[in-house]
């Protein structure tokens, strides 16, 4: 089939590969013209494991292409998928709908034949009915114009695998033909027994933040249990182990540390309180607030525990960060708790140093105050104060011998639970952990 993907962020470029190795004609497009030059030129503009290989296999196979114009891709899809971002509207909980309304006006005046036009953004409730009106109302071919919502559930890290084996396919569809053009698309997955539910168009919208809601609770659930730890001497850690042995429970979304970050979980779960709020039934989703407040104090309480491992004052401690990425295997730094804590410590005084092995690059243009380092080694040397806050590998295999030869004062923060606090403590270091006493 001939699809088109508007906006080629994570989610966008991501699809549009992932369809073109599946078989599919696509034309992706997007305004930004480096942005489609290197994608072009087998480039991807983000760390995320296996997509270059698969961007120049579908590079290779010639049914991928870039372009900045609208016309062509309209004259060219008889699927069009949306993929544009919506971030937090400054100033609001609320989500910034300009790009996803922006694409689809901007597309529906082109649109002559009979298509359809699929959202894949995350957007509140009773977005999608709103936009299926302005289509209808915009494009020369009026109700052969339809729209539908397909939501994305991939996580950064696992794009690839996410996109071609999801856990399901969640299809929102008015009356029309749209369920059986999504169907056709999505045929190669359907065989292999993907699990798909077909809705309504504001029921496959809830899904997704639906399921957002959902992990960030699990996620300050055991963040909140932590707290209880810290102050009754109890080990979160074992305890989330324990809980973790119900199947009712699970383990997974149940790791406690600093917390959630990322491009997603914290502005959704705003998004979807606002939207609820809009609609009368914020107390419905109350607990969400809660849930955001619990994510915050991880942070602060985590500069805290670095401010007791220097000695009660920051004011000119070196503190040596090892991380900036809002999880490991990223190099995305947005509404990364890690760089939070970095700066609140650059805040009152402490010089802080950086090291990360993918999100540096990013990390200097969001935070231009902080230092960097390229090895652990460099960021430590002379620090009164090592602060462990994203999990990479390379972090946990640290020797602490060796870093304890480096530093300036053997303290460390494990804001993770990443490190072994017996090896640590064997090798001389005062280590304070988030969940612990
Ligand atoms: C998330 C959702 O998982 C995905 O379905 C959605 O489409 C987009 O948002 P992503 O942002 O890539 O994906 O990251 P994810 O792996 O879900 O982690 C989110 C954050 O939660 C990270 O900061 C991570 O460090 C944190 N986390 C995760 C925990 O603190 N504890 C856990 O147990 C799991």
């Amino acid at each position: 089939m001939r699809l088109t993907v508007i906006g080629t962020g994570y989610l966008g470029a991501t699809h549009a590969i992932c369809m073109a190795v599946l078989g599919h004609d696509v034309l992706a497009l997007d305004r930004d013209g480096e942005r489609l030059a290197a994608l072009a030129a087998g480039r991807v503009p983000f760390h995320e494991p296996g997509l270059p290989e698969m961007l120049r296999k579908a590079l290779d196979s010639g049914r991928l292409r870039f372009t900045d114009d609208v016309a062509e891709v309209a004259a060219f899809g008889e699927v069009h998928f949306v993929c544009t971002g919506t971030p937090q509207l400054a100033g609001s909980m609320g989500a910034d709908l300009s790009q996803v309304e922006g694409a689809v006006a901007a597309l529906a005046p082109h649109l002559e034949r009979p298509c359809l036009v699929v959202g894949k953004s995350t957007v509140p409730v009773g977005t999608a009915q709103r936009l299926a009106g302005l289509l209808a109302g915009l494009a020369p071919a009026g109700a052969a114009a339809e729209l539908a919502w397909n939501p994305e559930f991939l996580r950064e890290g696992h794009a690839i695998e996410d996109t071609l084996r999801p856990s399901r396919l969640v299809l929102g569809v008015a009356a029309g033909t749209a369920r059986a053009v999504l169907e056709a698309v999505f045929a190669p997955l359907l065989a292999a027994q993907v699990p798909c539910v077909v809705t309504d168009l504001a029921t496959a919208e809830l899904v997704k933040g639906a399921a957002n809601s959902f992990l960030a609770t699990k996620i300050s659930f055991i963040n909140a249990m932590a707290e209880v730890c810290e102050a009754s001497g109890a080990d979160v850690h074992q305890l989330a182990a324990a809980l973790a042995l119900d199947d009712r429970i699970g383990g997974r979304f149940l790791k406690p540390g600093l917390g959630f970050g990322g491009g997603c979980l914290p502005k959704d779960i705003r998004a979807f309180v606002h939207r609820a709020e809009e609609l009368g039934t914020g107390r419905s989703v109350r607990f969400l607030r809660e849930v955001d407040d619990i994510n915050r104090r991880r942070r602060l309480r985590t500069v805290e525990l670095v401010r007791e491992q220097a000695g009660g004052d920051l004011r000119g401690a070196r503190v040596c960060v090892l991380g900036a990425a809002f999880k490991p295997h990223s190099d995305d730094v947005r509404d990364a708790p890690a760089l939070e804590v970095a700066q609140r410590l650059h805040d009152e005084g402490a010089r802080v140093v950086v090291v990360d092995p993918q999100a540096l690059d990013n990390a200097r243009r969001t935070h231009p105050d902080l230092e960097y380092a390229d090895s652990a080694l460099e960021a430590a040397a002379g620090a009164r104060v090592v602060a462990l806050l994203t999990e990479w590998d390379q972090f946990r295999g640290l020797d602490p011998r060796r870093l304890g030869e480096v530093v300036a004062q053997r303290a460390v923060v494990d804001a993770r639970g990443a490190l072994d606090p017996d090896a640590w403590r064997a090798a001389g270091w005062s280590v304070r952990a988030l969940g612990a006493a």
